[in-house]
């Protein structure tokens, strides 16, 4: 008997990604009705037949406790139908911030979370995930978990783009992202040192850049949440008499008007990969998220 092809279901609101993954692959598009009761409960309904198939769901994980819900019962009731597997592609993988308790009382949720969607998927595959204190995401996933690198394409755009960069990670973490982009791109860089303040304001310390002078300074970043990290290192850069720097991140979070602050703040350009669907969206991650997959199953 021939064996059924892989059936992947682009979350709602997220489907441009995963249905660039389908016809890459050429894999079965998924149906599923998904919606809120007038109570704020959710309804989940599988229109497609998920029996003795692999099913994926393709969710970025932005905003995670409003898709939380769905999202598990939307893998549980495949798995009642009859998958025989289910694999999370979450080009953005949310709760790993929270990687230790910095203060007394706090939940640890990176782990919690972890343990939660490995009880309810079989396999993960991200993007970049925020491994910092973690060493990888087996830390944590008890499933086969894989993270891919958008440092290839991020190279690849800047090589394009911009003439004589120097990049910048903006923190101690940020060295896993900026040295390979920097390695791929053959250019130089340096990472600042950053203490958080609080939820939106960040002290951060440039290190010595002056070697590049004329160069353009290029910021690269996992995850733009409040702008806050990218806003502090453009105007110590600013301050310094550097031209506008170009901001990359690689997941579009901008929670409120974090895009319209960074805006104002007159960067050179800010640009983001297509992890999580956002205006700023120039680096299309879909053929190396469609060989990863491919690879991983
Ligand atoms: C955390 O350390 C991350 O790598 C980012 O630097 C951080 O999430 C950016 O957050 P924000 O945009 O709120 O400064």
């Amino acid at each position: 008997m021939a064996q059924e092809l892989p059936i992947v279901f682009p979350w709602p609101g997220q489907e441009a990604l995963g249905q660039d993954l389908i016809s890459r692959l050429g894999w079965e598009a998924g149906h599923a009705e998904l919606r809120r009761f007038p109570d704020g409960e959710s309804y989940v309904r599988i229109l497609s037949e998920v029996k003795g198939k692999t099913v994926i769901i393709c969710a970025s994980l932005d905003s995670p406790d409003e898709k939380l819900a769905p999202l598990l019962w939307l893998a549980a009731t495949a798995r009642e139908l009859g998958a025989t597997k289910i694999v999370l592609v979450a080009p953005y993988l949310a709760y790993l911030r929270q990687d230790a308790r910095f203060q007394e009382g706090e939940g640890v949720t990176s782990r919690y979370f972890a343990a939660l969607m490995s009880r309810h998927f079989d396999a993960l595959l991200t993007v970049d995930p925020h491994l910092h204190r973690y060493r990888s995401l087996d830390e944590v996933y008890s499933i086969p978990a894989r993270a891919m690198s958008a440092a290839p394409e991020i190279a690849a755009w800047v090589r394009g783009e911009v003439e004589r960069p120097v990049f910048l990670g903006p923190d101690q973490e940020s060295d896993q992202w900026v040295s390979r982009v920097a390695e791929l791109a053959g250019a130089p860089y340096a990472v600042a040192e950053k203490r958080r303040l609080g939820d939106r304001q960040v002290e951060l310390a440039l290190p010595d850049v002056e070697a590049w002078r004329g160069f353009t300074p290029v910021l690269v970043d996992d995850i733009i949440s409040t702008a806050g990290t990218m806003l502090e290192t453009l105007g110590q850069l600013k301050a310094k008499g550097w031209p506008p720097a170009v901001c990359i991140g690689v997941h579009a979070i901008f929670a409120g008007k974090a895009y319209q602050d960074l805006s104002v703040a007159g960067p050179r350009a800010i640009v983001t990969c297509n992890t999580i669907p956002h205006p700023s969206n120039r680096i299309d991650l879909g053929e190396s998220l469609s060989q990863a997959l491919k690879e991983m199953l």
